[in-house]
């Protein structure tokens, strides 16, 4: 028997260790296995060992030729999962075994040394950060190509206007712009926010060991250099079993989250035929299986279903962490599907809404044009025409109320109230009232700095233009 290798029993399993007399119970094998989602960690679990070998030559652990073997055996691993002939099964137990045993396959008895002065502990805390890295710029560069469309959108629609909503009743008309620069600001924190995160990711746990370093003369600043990590973890304790970084970039996907579904409810709303603002384009709605007559808004109706997954995967997570002893414990495993559910339902939800925005719905400027104009949604602006005419605001106010109300007793909007019946309510009111109430010049007043103005709105439509070349 080879004493290197976990000794086999009769019927040929291998078992742990030469500490263990018989292989797992089958069924127990296939609950311990992870090999079944964390081969997504595959590339990453190579070039980590890549820069683990390297090291381990440069700092004499290991010869160069040894070294060298180990780093040409991961490419050539590399190359065979890239070409479709490395899938290890249940039986490999994890992507870190797999890729170990197959190594030996391929160079020999070298392939048994890659393992020295490291521990699955660190090996897959560095996994994990380097497809967290990798992801997290995906994600980023997404929410990039999102902004730019709300962005085009937005310079089509700066004067198209939209009633605006306080409570989901019509408050004040804005401009559709102005609405959907909401929607890039959001994106943009989302964006400054993955930034943030992302040197907390960008830390190095390799050489912590299991738990508690190693015997070797390890470099630790080395890995880390050829991995791109800023830091390394200072604490070997803390550094296998950190999982905070996991927890902060599922914070993150949540809000991310949270976003895309407060706008899949717009235009969930708006594309039903009690809004009517938007029609959904063929290329993004479906049909129902009964009803002939149906368009549904599925894409937003998905998103926002998937948004309780992700906040689901932070919850798991933190619930995860919470009762964990210091250093590594075998919960940390279940770490990893709610990491990859999550950067994939973030990530198709981002793609998913970036179409439906550039291409699946189009505004119904006829539809919002009456919207605007058929409401009392200009009430504050006729406040506003008396304070600025030195009655003080809150008896304008207490007025505008009781004119809204005989309006509505009557069936008239304020449009339609004569001149002699404006001033008969103030005799401060005169001919110039009807062209400060209407819509569009209720919507260009709001000149303030961050409100609906068209003037305000053009300056913020460039200002995120610049931000995000920045
Ligand atoms: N598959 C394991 C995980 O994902 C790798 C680390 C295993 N370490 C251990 N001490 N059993 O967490």
């Amino acid at each position: 028997m080879n004493p290197e290798l976990p000794p086999e029993t009769e019927a040929g399993q291998q078992t742990w260790s030469q500490r263990f007399e018989s292989a797992l119970h089958p069924a127990i094998a296939r609950f311990n296995a992870s090999i079944s989602f964390d081969l997504e960690l595959i590339e990453h679990d190579l070039t980590g060992s890549q820069a683990h070998a390297r090291m381990l030559a440069h700092t004499g652990i290991l010869s160069r030729e040894e070294g060298e073997q180990l780093v040409q055996g991961l490419e050539r691993i590399r190359q065979e999962y890239r070409e479709g002939f490395f899938r290890p099964g249940v039986e490999a137990e994890d992507v870190h075994f797999a890729v170990e045993r197959r190594l030996t396959e391929l160079v020999g008895d070298v392939g048994k040394k890659l393992h020295t002065a490291r521990s699955r502990n660190d090996q897959v805390g560095t996994d994990t950060r380097l497809y967290l890295r990798d992801q997290i710029r995906r994600i980023q560069s997404q929410l990039r190509q999102f902004q730019l469309i709300l962005l085009d959108l937005s310079d089509r629609h700066v004067e198209t206007l939209i009633p605006g909503y306080t409570h989901l009743q019509r408050a004040q008309p804005i401009s559709l712009a102005h609405h959907l620069l909401a929607y890039f600001e959001m994106a943009q924190r989302d964006w400054e926010r993955l930034s943030e995160i992302y040197h907390r990711v960008n830390i190095s746990p390799l050489g912590c060991g299991a738990l508690a370093g190693t015997t070797f003369p390890i470099n630790r600043r080395l890995t880390a250099d050829i991995l791109g990590f800023e830091q390394v973890y200072s604490n070997s304790l803390d550094g296998v079993s950190d999982r905070d970084f996991a927890i902060e970039f599922l914070t993150a996907a949540s809000l991310i989250m949270v976003h895309l579904s407060r706008l899949s409810e717009e235009v969930i709303l708006w594309s039903s035929q009690e809004f009517g603002f938007v029609t959904l384009t063929d290329s993004c709605a479906t049909g129902s299986s009964i009803m002939p007559q149906k368009k549904n808004p599925d894409v937003p109706e998905l998103v926002r279903g998937k948004t309780g997954r992700v906040f689901g995967h932070l919850q798991a997570m933190l619930v995860l962490m919470k009762g964990l002893p210091l250093a590594y414990n075998k919960d940390l495993q279940e770490d990893k599907e709610a990491l990859f559910d999550a950067v994939r339902t973030v990530q198709t939800c981002l793609e998913a809404m970036t179409i439906l925005f550039s291409e699946g719905l189009a505004f119904r400027t006829d539809r919002l044009a009456e919207a605007v104009d058929e409401d009392f949604s200009n009430a504050t602006d006729v406040a506003d025409y008396l304070a600025a005419r030195g009655v003080p605001f809150r008896e304008a106010y207490n007025l505008v109320g009781r004119v809204v109300r005989t309006c509505l007793a009557a069936g008239k909007l304020l449009k339609d109230l004569t001149l002699e019946e404006w001033q008969a309510l103030h005799p401060q009111f005169a001919s110039d009232i009807y062209a400060a109430i209407a819509p569009r010049q209720v919507v260009s007043a709001r000149n303030s700095y961050g409100g609906t103005g068209f003037e305000q709105v053009r300056q913020a439509l460039q200002e995120a233009r610049k931000r995000i070349k920045d």
